[in-house]
């Protein structure tokens, strides 16, 4: 059985100080865990937190990447420098890029895309809004924006993450219930197995309002294979009860 996956998005959030004492902290917590755990960081500090996370057996994420090689892109930040950094994962199409930035499936997909190509792990998030929920939409939403994902990478495919985020979920202290959240992982898992044989070795994580109280639960699901975590990943002691959690 693939080890779950527990990665933290710190959002906009964090200084030098703070980094350092989260860190720290997490690190020190880190004996006997039984899963990959990953910090998503803001970009400006990736080479302080590459120094970190170093030897500790936390990997390094970023929260997005430019689709584009390299030029004249003001403001952007490429998949080489991200390697530069040793970043192993990259969030792409996080719900707040879709909302604030207008982020559409098929720029999403090519992000995922030059991810891939230069050996870095999109994590690729999917999820309705409440109206798209109460109007019975959850399933064509997310079937969608994975559906851009898996056309533009073809059988690269099975070496993406799938983050579900319902977007009510994130940041609100509403949870998807265990039952809610898988009934989606499963659709996406399906999605995934139409398009590839190896869709079991994909990592489908859950995020949205995951904390200390509920992770075991939904981490329990047949096809909920880790988390992805906002605000429960800046405090220490909340961030690993949820990869104690993870077993
Ligand atoms: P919260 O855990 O703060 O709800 O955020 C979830 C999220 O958006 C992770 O990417």
């Amino acid at each position: 059985m693939k080890k779950k996956l527990i990665a933290g998005n710190w959002k906009m959030n964090g200084s030098s100080a703070s980094n350092e004492a989260l860190v720290k902290a997490l690190a020190a917590g880190m004996d006997g865990k039984d899963c990959l755990v990953a910090v998503c960081v803001p970009a400006p500090y990736l080479g302080q937190v590459q120094a970190l996370v170093a030897n500790t057996g936390m990997d390094l994420g970023a929260q997005d990447l430019s689709q584009h090689e390299s030029g004249a892109y003001t403001g952007e930040v490429s998949a080489v420098m991200l390697k530069d950094f040793g970043v192993r994962y990259a969030i792409v199409g996080h719900s707040e890029r879709r909302q604030y930035h207008g982020e559409t499936d098929a720029l999403v997909a090519l992000k995922a895309q030059r991810a891939l190509a230069n050996g870095i792990t999109p994590i690729v998030c999917v999820g309705e809004t409440l109206a798209e929920r109460e109007a019975g939409q959850t399933e064509e939403v997310v079937k969608r924006q994975l559906a851009a994902v898996i056309h533009t990478n073809g059988h690269c495919i099975s070496e993406i993450v799938v983050a579900y985020e319902p977007v009510w979920a994130i940041g609100t202290g509403k949870t998807a219930s265990p039952e809610q959240a898988q009934e989606v992982h499963a659709v996406l898992r399906a999605q995934l197995k139409a398009a590839t044989p190896h869709a079991d070795r994909v990592h489908i994580l859950y995020g949205g309002s995951m904390n200390a109280a509920n992770a075991a639960q939904l981490l329990a699901q047949t096809d909920i294979d880790g988390g992805l975590v906002g605000g429960a990943s800046l405090k220490a002691p909340d961030f690993l009860s949820i990869v104690a959690a993870a077993r």
